[in-house]
């Protein structure tokens, strides 16, 4: 799988920025950096552009891909702004917050992105991913750049095992700062619901906000269709709130004292030693595929708080321990 004949990886700069603008304003997809994961990302007005991107991630067809942004200007060119999301796109912009807003009547953003919805999810990111969106002055249809129900890539090599020959350029900037997806919530009237936890902590959100923000999804059905229960799965299995190490497990620990039988583990990866989630959250994806690749059948995971990152963490990890049928 790591032949990657036609793949090429170039460092985030200028012949990276000119090669990949050439790639999105010819219709193709290229991977490419931003603060939170890896993103694989196509012109959001091109159909053809946006279906390479489904083909390469195997990624269910019903699920709509977040539109990036340079800021609020770009993204009213189809997006509509309600006060309350104008505020937090505001405050969070450019950064791992994600809106959905109700799509403009005239748009030139391509039916394949929102899935047919008449609704649009719009972020702004930092990085790279900023500078080719200002550079293609177009915004940038882009879901994560991994196979689809797999975990996360937060490293050009992460990007490379998950997608190899079927993309053509990947953009290396280095670890994901962030290492968790954006947090996406709909205003909803004067309520906020949370669609996913991720890199901005609900806390800060209602600290803007001045008021709770909804957990209850409201009618999450298919409002974030992508958060399906085994999203995000390794191969092995994950057991969740470990206490214990069994033999042959792998250990993903977290804080100063490990699980009792830690010595037994096949692989101990520490997210993070002094308990700091934001850390934690940058460690996550990449060390699930680490632990994955060290021929455990379990990755044991010893409890994390749900305090500031810890909640899109612990989200993060439900979903990759619930049942699947697919190995
Ligand atoms: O940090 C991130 O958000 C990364 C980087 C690349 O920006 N992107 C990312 O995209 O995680 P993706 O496609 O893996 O996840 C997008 C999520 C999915 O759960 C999808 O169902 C939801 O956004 N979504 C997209 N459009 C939506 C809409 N109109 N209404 C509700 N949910 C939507
Ligand atoms: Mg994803």
């Amino acid at each position: 799988a790591l032949d990657g004949k036609s793949t090429r990886t170039l460092p985030a700069g200028e012949a990276a920025l000119a090669s990949a603008v050439a790639h999105i304003l010819g219709g193709q997809t290229v991977a490419i950096p931003t603060e939170t994961v890896y993103g694989l990302a196509a012109d959001a007005s091109n159909g053809e552009a946006v279906a390479r991107i489904f083909a390469a991630k195997n990624r269910p067809s019903f699920n709509p891909l977040i539109c990036h942004v340079t800021d609020i200007a770009m993204a009213e060119e189809f997006a509509v702004f309600d006060p309350l999301s104008r505020a937090l796109a505001d405050a969070f912009w450019p950064g791992a917050l994600t809106l959905v807003l109700p799509l403009k009547a005239h748009h030139h953003i391509h039916p394949l992105v929102t899935a047919g919805l008449d609704t649009v999810a719009v972020r702004a990111p930092q990085g790279f991913g900023a500078e080719l969106i200002a550079a293609a002055g177009r915004p940038l249809a882009a879901p994560s750049a991994n196979a689809s129900g797999r975990i996360s890539a937060t490293t050009a090599e992460a990007v490379a095992e998950s997608l190899d020959s079927r993309i053509s350029l990947i953009v290396d900037g280095g670890p994901a700062r962030v290492g968790v997806e954006s947090t996406i919530v709909k205003v909803n009237d004067s309520r906020i619901d949370l669609l996913r936890p991720g890199g901005v902590p609900v806390a800060d959100i209602e600290k803007v906000a001045g008021f709770p923000v909804s957990r209850s999804g409201g009618n999450a059905k298919i409002e974030a269709p992508g958060m399906m229960q085994s999203h995000y799965a390794p191969l092995a299995k994950v057991r969740l709130n470990a206490k214990t190490v069994e033999e042959g497990e792998a250990l993903l620990g977290f804080g100063p004292e490990r699980a009792k039988g830690a010595e037994r583990a096949k692989k101990v990866l520490v997210l993070s030693e002094n308990g700091d989630t934001i850390e934690a959250a940058a460690n996550l994806f990449d060390f699930l595929r680490r632990l994955d690749t060290c021929g455990a059948r379990t990755i044991a995971v010893e409890p994390i708080p749900d305090e500031g990152l810890g909640e899109a963490i612990n989200d993060r990890l439900r979903r990759a321990a619930a049942p699947r049928d697919i190995r």
